[in-house]
């Protein structure tokens, strides 16, 4: 196994292959706090990509309602308990130092267990077992909807349990898709070297004529969005829409597009971008891309499961209404200082914000025009700033305001319903 830097987790992991990291990379914003579970974002990717023959159970795109749900049933409960075990053996804690905690490199301290490349146990390092990980059955890749809606409670008592900073009874969505991952576990693991990363844009895609269908990808990857497709014997997974991302959409003039479960977003909780990478694998530094600023300035938004190791890509500003310790664990321990900031947004950060769903081409810049102050209390204060937003190639592609504009329809289109 070679050593690579993964600044997710702070420190050095043992991985497959040696550095090699795209000029951009595919990454997004999910805000869990404006999820509405509609699912629109499910049956955009589905109607697009994934409705032939033998894809009934592929939704490269899913919601599920945490802490119940998930697709596959249970993946993310049962890779933590492969992790947990392979950790008692060893004697280890799956534990984080929060030292250097908030430096560029190191941005949520350094995590001290063991990912899932450093947790397969000697025995099976040999061959092609080079992360932890199970193959689901096929009775959990059915009911993608399975727990939806279910709340956790310790409590009847409803009405008196509400408030924030947390509920007694509680569920969030989780929005999930292909983390385009910097260290891919589904790539690491086919021996058929049929899965790669692309050098443009960092998408991981499976190479459909070389894949026979061995299914390391299946078992390896631990956020199980690799699947097997029964009647043509290969595993496909989501594709990051790359033809947009190209800027092949008719729509987009040429120009990267966002992908078409992000575009469909009825919550506006998605934002997508490209961010521009150095050569050992970190951001370029770019505080006027709007990922860049949330993920790596504000640090409001943070990976899923940073401890898998796989450096994940898509990142969720954290729900503030559930138990902090759950959201620890699946988000890491910058949980708290994200919460922070999301509930006492920054003025920059609040601009920022207005931005998701406002145009489909990526924004890869946007400046902010001061306006008046609107409000204020004893923890923060809101300007009805103005946010513009960039195209790749300069144009403007969006203006809106923090306050929501007021449109007022013309006569001739007059509701005569
Ligand atoms: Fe591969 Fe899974 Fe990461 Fe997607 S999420 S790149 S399928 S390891
Ligand atoms: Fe589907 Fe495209 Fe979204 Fe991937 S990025 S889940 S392919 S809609
Ligand atoms: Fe949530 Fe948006 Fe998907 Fe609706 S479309 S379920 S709001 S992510
Ligand atoms: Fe490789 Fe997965 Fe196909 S392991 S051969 S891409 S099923």
């Amino acid at each position: 196994m070679a050593e690579v830097y993964n600044w997710q987790i702070g420190r050095k992991m043992e991985y497959p292959y040696e550095e090699k990291h795209p000029k951009f990379q595919f990454a997004a914003v999910f805000n869990i706090n404006r999820c509405i579970g509609c699912q629109t974002c499910t049956m955009a990717c589905k109607a697009t990509w994934t409705f032939s023959d033998g894809q009934e159970y592929m939704w490269w795109n899913n919601v599920e309602t945490k802490p119940y749900g998930g697709y596959p049933q249970h993946w993310d409960i049962k890779i933590l308990q492969l992790l947990h075990d392979e950790h008692q053996k060893a004697g280890k804690e799956m534990v984080w130092n929060k030292n250097g905690k908030s430096q560029n490199d190191t941005p949520y301290g350094k995590y001290e267990g063991m990912t899932i490349f450093e947790a397969v146990p000697s025995y099976r390092k040999d061959g092609h077992n080079v992360a932890l990980g199970y193959i689901p059955s096929d009775k959990e890749w059915r009911y993608p909807n399975y727990g939806e809606d279910v709340p956790y409670s310790f409590t009847r008592e409803f009405i008196k349990e509400t408030d924030l900073p947390e509920h007694k009874v509680w569920f969030f969505y989780l929005q999930r898709i292909c983390n385009h991952c910097s260290y891919p576990a589904c790539l690491a693991a086919c021996p058929r070297k049929a899965i790669y990363k692309r050098e443009e844009d960092g998408i991981v895609l499976i190479d459909q004529k070389r894949c026979r269908g061995y299914q390391k990808c299946v078992e390896a990857c631990p956020y199980k969005k690799a699947m097997y497709r029964g009647n043509t014997k290969v595993s496909e997974k989501c594709i990051g829409c790359y033809p947009r991302i190209e800027g092949d959409d008719p729509l987009s003039e040429g120009e990267p597009m966002e992908t078409r479960c992000v575009t469909s977003c009825v919550g506006k909780i998605r934002l997508q971008g490209l961010v521009e990478i150095n050569q050992d694998g970190s951001w370029k530094e770019d505080e006027s891309n709007p990922i860049y600023y949330l993920v790596k300035v504000e640090k409001v938004a943070l990976p899923l499961y940073p401890q898998f190791g796989t450096g994940p890509n898509v990142y969720y500003i954290p729900p503030r209404w559930v138990p902090k310790e759950y959201l620890r664990q699946m988000f890491g321990p910058g949980v708290d200082d994200a919460i922070e900031k999301y509930s006492y947004p920054s003025r920059k950060l609040l601009a920022v914000l207005q931005l998701f769903r406002t145009t489909q081409k990526i924004i890869f810049k946007y400046e902010i025009k001061e306006g008046e102050k609107i409000f204020e209390n004893e923890k923060w204060a809101m300007y009805n700033d103005t946010v513009i937003g960039y195209s790749k190639n300069g144009k403007e592609i969006v203006r809106t305001t923090v306050e929501e504009p007021f449109f007022i329809r013309d006569l001739k289109h007059y509701n005569s319903i």
